[in-house]
């Protein structure tokens, strides 16, 4: 199976007014073309800063970071931004979809930055929708639909770029039980198409849906294990 990520000995340290901060003292990591990955660990431990490095959006301090073999030490803002866009979809605790547009609209945006001429984004933009079971709400807004819902269109967005990997940082976080066991299914079923996912979470039943789980402390990679008994929801 192709290498999707690999980290070796990965540091990020921060630099602030009260003096440098290293936040990951070291992390190996690596994750192959199909697997699905939860990431837990208390607040503070770095999964977030681990997730921007893996995003691009953020550079390490030292150590290697490859995301699908290539390393991205020497790569410029705008290489980084164009492997983001190529490589990665992104999933937020908190949606981030476009209040005044509707869903159809807010999926069709990564490809109109893609330049994807206008008859060719609607279509795909409503397969997307249909994909994430969100067909006959197309024309809604985000405040017309359930928190449910309202991330399945966030995913359905960030599928728009055909994404070799998706990065979801706390994406139940925001949800009740019922509206994340939703979630989940969606990214089972998405795994089970062949992408990959890392996904970083509090809840242990949102984790339990993982094939994977590693997990966090204090700048560390602690523990990093199959699941066993996987969840269904
Ligand atoms: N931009 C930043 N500048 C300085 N310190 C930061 C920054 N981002 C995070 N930190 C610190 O780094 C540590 C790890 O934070 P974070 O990666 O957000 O952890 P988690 O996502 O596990 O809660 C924390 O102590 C946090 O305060
Ligand atoms: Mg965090």
């Amino acid at each position: 199976m192709a290498s999707v990520i690999e980290t070796k000995d990965l540091k990020k340290t921060y630099h602030t007014g009260a003096g440098d901060l290293e936040v990951l003292h070291g992390v190996d990591f690596n994750l192959v073309e199909g697997e699905f990955v939860a990431i837990m660990g208390p607040s503070g431990s770095g999964k977030s800063t681990f997730m921007n490095i893996l995003g691009c959006l953020d550079v390490p301090s030292s150590g290697t970071y490859r995301l699908l073999g290539e390393s991205v030490k020497d790569l410029s803002a705008d290489q980084l931004a164009l492997r983001r866009n190529r490589y990665l979809g992104f999933v937020f605790q908190g949606f981030n979809l476009l209040p005044r547009a509707d869903l159809l609209e807010n999926v069709s945006l990564p490809l109109l930055y893609a330049k994807v001429p206008s008859d060719k984004r609607r279509k795909k933009a409503m397969e997307l929708l249909d994909r994430v079971g969100l067909g006959p709400w197309a024309s809604h807004r985000p405040n017309q639909v359930s928190g449910g819902q309202q991330q399945r269109a966030a995913i359905a967005r960030a599928l728009a770029a055909d994404p070799s990997l998706i990065l979801a940082d706390e994406p139940t976080g925001n949800l009740d039980s019922v509206n994340s066991d939703e979630i989940m299914k969606l990214f089972i079923e998405l795994n089970e198409q062949g992408l990959s996912l890392v996904v970083v979470t509090h809840e242990p039943d949102v984790a339990a849906c993982a094939r994977r789980l590693a997990r966090f402390h204090d700048g560390l990679l602690v523990e990093d294990s199959p699941v066993v008994n996987r969840r269904r929801p």
